[in-house]
């Protein structure tokens, strides 16, 4: 690998340079490609393991690597978390119902540089009113963290924007998973945490690079972690969802890598 340029500030957290926006789009449209194009995969009947199969082969198709291949012994190009699985579910040969809510994690590496991204979708027929809800708030309180970007705001700023939000709308935010620095690493400092008080954390600066996935559940914020030593649950098995960007600070705001090619970043029935 190249010898990382640009500088770590007292936090430890890169600034990328301005050329370096280009690689992350790069990247970041591919994974975002894969998530379009994986929504007709996903209906009831169908396993988590076949869409893990076929998302390994787009992402070969794409000229890509998968980044979760091989990281720390995990074995598939995505995760698939169903239900009240919170994330890192294992793909496998269980099939979706019909009405079941699923989030798609992808990450790639084009080029040196990673794109990391996830979505809902639903098997089958709308589900119902609370986990529709519950998609829309949870995709809702990732677009006001990523408004919250811009030089001279905090983490804690962009972490107060989700929590004030999912808890107005009386769910509750995941606190055992966060956001993460990427760039041509997977997950380098800081955490992005999904609560907060607004001014405090680092600061942020034009040239971070890093992810916003918020994790929110219909009930309790408790999670644990399966005998796999993976899947992550809700401990009262209430329902959960995420979505994620990744993004770099610009100038002026931000700059969104994962952007659909299409438009597309919503539930997708
Ligand atoms: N893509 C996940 C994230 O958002 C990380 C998955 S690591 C894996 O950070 F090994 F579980 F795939
Ligand atoms: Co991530
Ligand atoms: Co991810």
């Amino acid at each position: 690998m190249d010898e990382p340029k640009g500088r770590l500030t007292r936090d430890g957290i890169r600034i990328y340079e301005d050329g370096d926006f280009a690689g992350m789009h790069a990247a970041g449209a591919v994974t975002a490609r894969i998530l379009d194009e994986i929504a007709e995969h996903v209906f009831p009947g169908q396993s988590t393991g076949e869409i893990d199969r076929i998302i390994t082969a787009k992402v070969t198709e794409y000229g890509t690597k998968s980044a979760t291949i091989g990281y720390k012994g995990y074995a598939h190009a995505s995760c698939i978390s169903v239900n009240h699985v919170v994330c890192h579910g294992i793909p496998g040969d269980k099939k979706l119902k019909n009405g079941d809510i699923l989030n798609i994690d992808v990450t790639v590496i084009k080029d040196g540089w990673f794109g990391d991204s996830s979505r809902m979708y639903v098997a089958g027929d709308k589900p119902n009113r609370r986990a529709e809800r519950l998609i829309q708030v949870t995709h809702d309180a990732l677009m006001k963290g990523i408004e919250a970007v811009k030089p001279g705001n905090t983490f804690g700023d962009i972490g107060h924007a989700i929590q004030t939000y999912a808890e107005s709308q009386r769910m509750s935010v995941v606190r055992d998973f966060c956001g993460h620095g990427l760039g041509r690493v997977f997950h380098s400092p800081p955490n992005v945490l999904h609560y907060g008080r607004p001014g405090t954390g680092a600061t942020l600066e034009e040239g971070m690079f890093f992810t916003i996935e918020p994790m929110i559940n219909l009930g309790r914020p408790e999670t644990k972690v399966l005998a796999d030593d993976w899947t992550a649950v809700t401990r009262d098995k209430s329902l959960s969802a995420q979505f994620e960007h990744s993004i770099g600070v610009t100038a002026d705001g931000f700059d969104i890598f994962t952007l659909s090619p299409t438009g597309t970043f919503h539930p997708t029935y």
